[in-house]
């Protein structure tokens, strides 16, 4: 039997809920065979509620048993309540009362990571978003805001340390070898930020005093074997509550923030009141294991995180169809923090590469939906790019379209009013609008219209009246459920770049670049008194998340690639230009015609790599071309040979003319000097090895990695190095000695051995999928391990394209076996899965069929958790 067919939830049914619960006490007694927990309510009628009469519904999921219930103390029998199975029913209750229960849970079988659950040796729980009630019967809804206190209950030698939110309040040993801690949260919560955990956990210890000059105890609890790699993740906290404290004038509030890492968990991250839980990979860094790139992920997610604690918990989402609200405006703080802390430009390019790649394909696929979703079925499904990345964006314009100032007072104005509330998307637009007196309402419409927006642009130059006109058109694509769409506010920042390489100045008041609030599906700006016909340079900084469509000349994306004043803008001309030969090269091969070399592309980047001024890392970023999976997003018919040779060739070809310049960058930043994960030495680090993978195409790379690889003192160097090994047809001996001397060098460094099976899940040679399923057996992967499957399983279907989409449908039939093996093991990371069997309909045959086929054998499977139900029914 399928789940019951899944019923959508729709955000017009949303009613405040007929009860509040003031205070919930929990008494924990974990045992091995069965956890028992006693739940204490403090009911009462909500006021403002138009039902005085109605039951009181609690939730509950999966194993938990109901021992008894009592009302106000009195014992209650079977009859005076109704008990389905995720229901417990209570009628007749007075105005106000205590509700108590006690249940049995077995969290050493709960493999959905959702609740409380078991990772290695410790218990752990994750409540977002609707987890608590596999733990305890209650009404699980964030708008059910309570006091919580908690009494842990355990054997003191196999747990002895036992967190949950708040303070430590009460410390006792028993008897019997078991003994208990009391935890008490004075802050109101709903219940998805509750946490617990208990086990064999040491910390590294640090403080923060705070803007108000209170001194924070900080912890971040590891097993033992971690504790050298700690002091990355207490730097990134600390620079976190410093800069919420500077930027956005937000304190932290409890006496202690403690952090523990778990080696199983679904997410990167959670925000648990003053007990964030972490995957280690998430936490945990040290030069010798950890890549610059990870380095910068937990520093980012430290951040996002911590900021949770005012943009989510002090002011916390009145519904579910709100996470963008607290998701997509704390992307917007951390990605604010990680362009504080590193480089603007290059932070704002991984974030625009990122938000191309996979939001724009989800808006343009059959699961796009609005940031603010009108109905879902499955809310753990609606953790998206779009809630996150362009809740972000949204976020981001309010902050170019009011100022940083404007927008500060919006926030604070935000934070104040509805400090200990649960609130909406609605009462954040307010705030804005109240702040910066402007009417907001046009611009409402990027939380409810789905789908990019494409900005055509076409320009006019008059040499007589000396006036440069921009024809601007908005559009917008129609998506599942909108065929129409009403015209978005969009601010298109430019500028003009004249034929000197300077920004030409736009109006009297000699500014050089200007904010054009497109309002109209079609509108004209003309700027005067223009010498000469300029090179735009349009929506700087991606000022908007949608399309540009421009005619640039080859010739003018060069000429802003060398030029233009805006990092960003230069970086997305060496896009744009690439994009345009990869596309006449993906053509060339399609057709069977042979494969040249665009001259104009070679001269832009030796002009790249002979200018000494530029940041190096922005200098790799310009060289890195699209990946295959961003030219799958722009195109409209996925040829995934075609994309695969022409990105092949051209950068075979792009190594070729640019050697002798590569090298000699190679070796200048391959100069020795003591590892640090700064941003200097990363920009360095980044463009040595982009020049590596390009030397590997031309046989000067081979013996360079193969140094590297020996003699590389952090992993960055290290793991660049074993990749281009491996991803290299003429080095297969080395890469074999490579990756066995990694693996006998990391063999007990879980998440570096995540690394091992990630690079050899996307090797783009011949028969990935054996090796792939090879590495199913080896001891470094498990099925029970999100982390491991996502490495492997997700890199090989997400990333290894040319072995994924084998036209013989191969790779189509061992993901679907995968996630029909994860279906009621781990719904959500099973439902993550899915994502690349979703655009079915942007290939051409014979694999169109093949992945819609997939999908169907998805859909007929019985049992099907309806996560997968979802998302397979919504794709067909
Ligand atoms: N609140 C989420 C964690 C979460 C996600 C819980 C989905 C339940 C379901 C957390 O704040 C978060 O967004 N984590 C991200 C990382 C972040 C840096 C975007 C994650 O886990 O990937
Ligand atoms: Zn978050």
């Amino acid at each position: 039997m399928k789940d019951p067919l899944p019923q959508t939830i729709y955000l017009k049914d949303y009613q405040v809920s007929p009860f509040l619960v003031d205070t919930t006490d929990l008494v924990f007694d974990l045992g091995d065979e069965q956890t028992r927990v006693t739940t204490k309510l403090a009911v009462r009628r909500n006021p403002a509620s138009t039902d005085q009469v109605a039951s009181l519904e609690l939730n509950s999921k999966g194993s938990v048993e109901l021992q008894w219930v009592e009302v106000d103390g009195q014992r209650l029998d079977n009859s005076a309540f109704s008990l389905t199975h995720n229901l417990l029913i209570l009628p007749n209750l007075p105005a106000s009362c205590v509700i108590s229960t006690e249940v049995s849970i077995q969290p050493q079988l709960n493999t959905s990571m959702m609740g409380l659950y078991r990772s290695r040796t410790m218990y752990c729980t994750q409540c977002e978003a609707e987890g608590f009630r596999r733990i305890t019967y209650f009404p699980d809804r964030p708008d059910i805001m309570s006091v919580f206190t908690v009494k842990i209950i355990a054997d003191k030698v196999s747990y002895p340390v036992l967190l949950s939110n708040g303070n430590a309040i009460e410390r006792a040993d028993l008897d019997d070898g078991r003994h208990t801690v009391t935890w008490h949260d004075p802050f109101k919560k709903p219940s998805h930020l509750f946490a617990l955990v208990a086990g064999t956990l040491s910390a590294v210890e640090d403080s923060f005093t705070t803007m108000s000059g209170r001194d924070i105890p900080l912890q971040i609890f590891v097993e033992e074997k971690d504790l050298d790699k700690c002091a990355h993740a207490m730097l990134s906290l600390k620079n976190s509550m410093r800069w919420d404290e500077e930027v956005y004038g937000r304190e932290y509030d409890l006496d202690i923030f403690m952090i523990v890492a778990v080696d199983d968990f679904n997410m990167g991250a959670m925000e648990n009141k003053g007990l964030n839980i972490f995957n280690t990979s998430a936490v945990l860094a040290n030069p010798k294991t950890t890549t610059d790139a990870a380095f910068l992920r937990v520093e980012g997610i430290v951040a996002h995180e911590y900021f949770h604690n005012w943009s989510g918990n002090r002011v916390n989402v009145r519904d579910w169809f709100q996470l963008s609200l607290k998701e997509g405006f704390t992307v917007f703080r951390d990605s604010q923090f990680s362009s504080d802390m590193n480089s603007p430009t290059v932070k704002r390019i991984e974030d625009v590469s990122f938000l191309r790649t996979h939001q724009f394909a989800e808006d343009g696929g059959p699961m796009s939906h609005q940031v603010q979703p009108d109905s879902y079925m499955e809310i753990n499904n609606f953790y998206t790019v779009t809630v996150y990345e362009k809740g972000s964006e949204i976020v981001r314009m309010y902050h170019s379209l009011l100022g940083a100032e404007t927008y500060r007072k919006g926030s604070d104005l935000y934070f104040d009013r509805h400090d200990g509330e649960a609130v909406t998307i609605e009462e954040f637009v307010s705030a804005m609008e109240d702040a910066s007196g402007r009417d907001l309402t046009q611009f409402r419409r990027w939380y409810k219209q789905s789908g990019t927006p494409v900005l055509k642009v076409r320009s006019a130059y008059d040499a007589t009246a000396k006036t440069f006109s921009l024809n601007v058109e908005q559009s917008c694509p129609a998506t599942p459920g909108q065929s129409e769409k009403l015209p978005f506010l969009i601010p298109v920042k430019l500028g003009l770049v004249g034929a000197d390489g300077a920004d030409m100045v736009l109006d009297d008041a000699g500014q050089t670049e200007v904010v054009f609030e497109m309002t109209e599906a079609s509108q004209q700006l003309v700027i005067e008194n223009i010498d000469e016909r300029p090179v735009p340079s349009l929506l700087r900084g991606l000022s908007a998340p949608v399309k540009l469509d421009y005619p640039y000349s080859a010739e003018q994306l060069a000429h802003l690639m060398a030029n233009d004043s805006d990092g960003f803008n230069r970086w997305d001309a060496s896009q744009a230009l690439s994009l345009s030969v990869l596309n006449q090269l993906m053509h060339d091969s399609l057709h069977e015609r042979p494969m040249i070399l665009d001259g104009q592309l070679v001269e832009a980047y030796k002009a790249l790599l002979s200018d000494t001024s530029l940041d190096p890392a922005m200098v790799a970023l310009m060289l890195q071309l699209p990946t295959e999976a961003l030219l799958h997003e722009n195109t409209d018919i996925i040829h995934v040979t075609a994309i695969h040779d022409a990105r092949s060739f051209l950068r075979t070809a792009l190594a070729g003319c640019l050697a002798s310049q590569l090298e000699a960058i190679y070796h200048h930043y391959n100069a020795k000097q003591a590892y640090a994960p700064n941003v200097q030495q990363m920009g360095g680090r980044s463009l040595k090895n982009t020049a590596l993978g390009y030397l590997m195409l031309v046989d000067r790379g081979v013996e360079l990695a193969w140094a590297q690889f020996q003699s590389a003192d952090n992993m960055t160097d290290q793991a660049a190095a074993l990749t281009a090994l491996v991803n290299c047809p003429e080095a297969s001996d080395y890469a074999a000695k490579a990756l066995s001397q990694f693996e006998e060098q990391f063999r007990d460094e879980a998440l570096v051995m995540n690394l091992w099976l990630q690079v050899q899940a996307t090797n783009a040679q011949p028969n990935g999928l054996e090796r792939v399923q090879t590495l199913m057996d080896h001891s470094a992967f498990s099925m029970s391990n999100p982390n491991k499957i996502r490495s492997l399983i997700g890199g090989f279907a997400n990333a290894n394209h040319i072995n994924f989409h084998n036209p013989d449908g191969s790779g189509y039939q061992f993901l679907t076996e995968q996630i029909l093996a994860l279906n009621t093991v781990n719904p959500q990371v099973a439902a993550r899965l899915v994502t690349p069997l979703t655009k079915w309909k942007k290939f051409p045959e014979p694999n169109r069929e093949l992945m819609k086929q997939a999908l169907q054998n998805i859909a007929n499977k019985p049992n099907l958790v309806k996560d997968l139900q979802e998302i397979v029914s919504k794709s067909l």
